[in-house]
């Protein structure tokens, strides 16, 4: 039942080349020239009205909604607002006309999510769901379902589901775009085209594993991490800590890496360790002076990046080059080796990965 591997998680992190294929197939067209709207449920004409996003989860689904965010608004140039379920529900959300409620829920059966869901049904406004289980309670409920498709998630730490969850919003984006003609045509086309070297790469990030492994021998032991990223790589560095502290127990706090000289570099010091998530983007220059000033209290530096950069690598105390398509998608290459490092951290603590304490694979009470 775990393929030969030794714990489901570690199966369900292997399982991403095939599980991105799964989300994508059936949805774009191979030359990305054309996106299928019918099994939304929610029309191309609805789509090019709204003008309001709301994204709504618990846990690493929320973390999707962040990347969403960054996605939604650069490329279909629509204001997305995000909220934690059990937050957004009580906060009595003056909610705008033409908007539309997204959930994002791996299960569909998550009570705070459910809730939120319903909230936003009854003040009249137009729902979907992001879900991987099919009939599950938020897939019945919302007005359009689009599913992730990855296979069932045995596995408490939610993997393979987060990615796909990713990959659906990337796909959502650009549906959303060309209703809203937010871009010209060979712009969709250029983003869309790579989204079929996804899998692919991520078979290459997956062959990080070992190099993963040896660094994990290396800190397991530390009792705090910190991770850092910018822009769409911020919510990933949220995924980095919570995958870690969820599965291994160690403290890991995942930052915006702007944020840092506001309060967490108080922590650092010798051997500190500090995990950076790079992309070869426009922030990298300003993530470099953030990672000046934690070599600077000699932190231990971490860097997962596709980037070659010099000075990048020279900063690095432990450097993870992972081939990148564009900041994106790069977001589902940088959590693979995130994923793994948890996993094998985890597992060099002696701690049960497949269900962890505390934790229940689905939260159905609010
Ligand atoms: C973390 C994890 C949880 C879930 C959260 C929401 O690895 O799995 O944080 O993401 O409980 O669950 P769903 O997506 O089923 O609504």
């Amino acid at each position: 039942e775990k393929g030969g591997y030794k714990h489901f998680m570690l199966k369900e992190i292997h399982e991403q080349p095939r599980s991105i294929a799964d989300t994508i197939r059936g949805r774009v067209l191979p030359d990305g020239s054309r996106i299928v709207y019918k099994e939304i449920g929610i029309s191309y004409e609805e789509l090019a009205l709204t003008k309001k996003i709301y994204l709504v989860a618990c846990g690493t689904s929320y973390h999707a909604c962040l990347i969403g965010k960054y996605m939604i608004e650069r490329i279909a140039r629509i204001p997305v607002e995000v909220d934690i379920a059990s937050e957004f529900r009580y906060r009595e959300v003056p909610f705008e006309r033409d908007s539309l409620f997204i959930a994002i829920t791996q299960s569909g059966e998550t009570a705070d999510t459910l809730a939120a869901l319903r909230y936003a049904k009854k003040s009249g406004v137009k729902t979907l769901t992001i879900c991987n289980v099919v009939g599950s309670t938020a897939s019945r409920e919302a007005d359009g379902v689009f599913y992730t498709h990855s296979g069932p998630e045995i596995g408490v730490a939610s993997t393979k589901a987060f990615t796909s969850q990713i990959v659906a919003l990337y796909i959502f984006t650009f549906a959303l775009s060309k209703a809203k003609r937010a871009n010209p045509a060979d712009i969709n086309e250029i983003f869309l085209s790579k989204l079929f070297h996804l899998p692919t790469m991520a078979e290459k990030a997956l062959k990080l594993e070992d190099k993963i492994h040896q660094l994990a021998k290396e800190v397991y032991k530390k009792p705090n991490f910190l991770y850092l990223g910018r822009g769409l790589n911020y919510p990933v560095a949220l995924e980095g800590a919570l995958k870690l502290k969820e599965i291994s127990y160690i403290h890991a706090e995942g930052y915006a890496a702007g944020e840092m000289k506001h309060g967490p570099i108080a922590l650092v010091e010798e051997g500190f360790p500090v995990v950076f998530i790079v992309s070869d983007d426009l922030y990298l220059e300003k993530t470099l002076s953030n990672m000046e000033e934690i070599k600077a209290r000699d932190g231990f530096i971490i860097t997962i990046s596709s980037s070659k950069e010099e000075k990048l690598k020279k900063l690095s105390d432990r450097f993870i080059y992972v081939e990148g398509i564009n900041s994106y998608l790069n977001t589902v290459l940088f959590s693979i080796p995130l994923q793994l490092l948890a996993y094998h951290v985890a597992i060099l603590r002696g701690c049960d990965v497949d269900q962890p304490r505390n934790l229940a694979k689905s939260v159905t009470v609010e």
